[in-house]
């Protein structure tokens, strides 16, 4: 049996409820001072480093010794046919695979100068600085503050500015205007596009790192869809964002730099997203970029 991801999910959160919320290792190393100019590729610094990281299911190999190295406060698109490792590469950065039972991780993947798979590291307080949103929304039944409010509150910062912090993350995602009045409403009463907002207003509501987004507007119509496209790329100016997506347009759109994983866990190609999709350095990418296959 595999779990899905919303499982996954949810049961972290449950688990890091009666879980203190320890120091992870990772924390400290995070708030590096860097000069924002206001132009994206003038922040070129590495965040994210994959080194020979491999993910098996069992005897099947996922993730075939990937290196990649991930500039901070930049969009990443993950591109690939069906069964590539896209998730399976998502779910590694922040050890959401460690959730499935089969799985199983060679290799490194070091964030902010560590790695997370040292024995060291928390994967609950991890996956705080790491947030993730999922292809199909999943607030959960509960008011429209408390979704939003939620990852604060098992982190232990329900310290009395919550609301503050519950506002500050609706208008970043791009939510606010439309919920204002409506706060106390449950979040499943929103649209598909304006629950999956709500479901990254919770992701960076406790101030995280990275946002990794799984096919985030796959399940959205052309005008939600164009709503989270502008959203992600406003994101990028203070996030480091990692987005799977399908949609060639979509990842030519918004992404700075593109990663190409092909059949069998393999990255083929990693690059500015103009030269992956102008000239690309493999015919396997133009192959698979062009519609030929996948
Ligand atoms: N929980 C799991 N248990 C066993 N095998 C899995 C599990 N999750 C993924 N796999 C296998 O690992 C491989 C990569 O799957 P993954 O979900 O990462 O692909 P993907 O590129 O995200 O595909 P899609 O575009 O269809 O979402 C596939 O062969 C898949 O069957
Ligand atoms: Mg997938």
């Amino acid at each position: 049996m595999t779990m899905s991801d919303e499982q996954l999910l949810s049961s972290d959160t449950e688990s890091s409820d009666d879980q203190p919320a320890p120091t992870p290792g990772t924390d400290g190393l995070t708030d590096s001072t860097d000069i924002d100019t206001g132009e994206r590729s003038a922040t070129e610094r590495t965040l994210l480093e994959a080194r020979d990281l491999s993910v098996y299911y069992g005897k099947e190999q996922a993730l075939d010794s990937v290196d990649i190295e991930i500039p901070e406060k930049q969009v990443t698109a993950v591109i690939g046919p069906s069964g590539c490792g896209k998730s399976t590469f998502l779910r590694s950065i922040n050890r959401m695979n460690d959730l499935v039972d089969a799985a199983h991780v060679d290799g490194e993947l070091v964030f902010d100068g560590k790695n997370v798979y040292d024995d060291d590291v928390d994967p609950v307080a991890l996956r705080r600085k790491i947030g993730m949103v999922f292809q199909k929304p999943n607030p959960f039944p509960k008011s429209i503050r408390d979704n939003v409010a939620y990852g604060l509150r098992v982190q232990g910062k329900d310290d009395g500015d919550v609301d503050e912090k519950v506002h500050t993350a609706l208008e970043r995602a791009a939510l606010l205007d439309e919920v204002e009045a409506q706060l106390d409403s449950s979040g499943l009463d929103l649209s598909g596009g304006q629950q999956q907002r709500l479901c990254i207003a919770r992701a960076i509501a406790p101030d995280p790192d990275v946002i990794l987004m799984d096919e985030p507007a796959s399940a959205l119509d052309p005008v939600a869809t164009s709503k989270i496209e502008d959203l992600i790329e406003e994101l990028a100016e203070e996030y480091t964002v990692v987005i799977v997506t399908h949609n060639m347009q979509q990842a030519a759109r918004i992404s700075d730099k593109t990663a190409v994983f092909l059949t069998g866990g393999e990255l083929v190609e990693f690059d500015d997203t103009d030269k992956i999709f102008e000239n690309p350095e493999h015919d396997r990418v133009e192959d698979y970029i062009t519609g030929k296959f996948g």
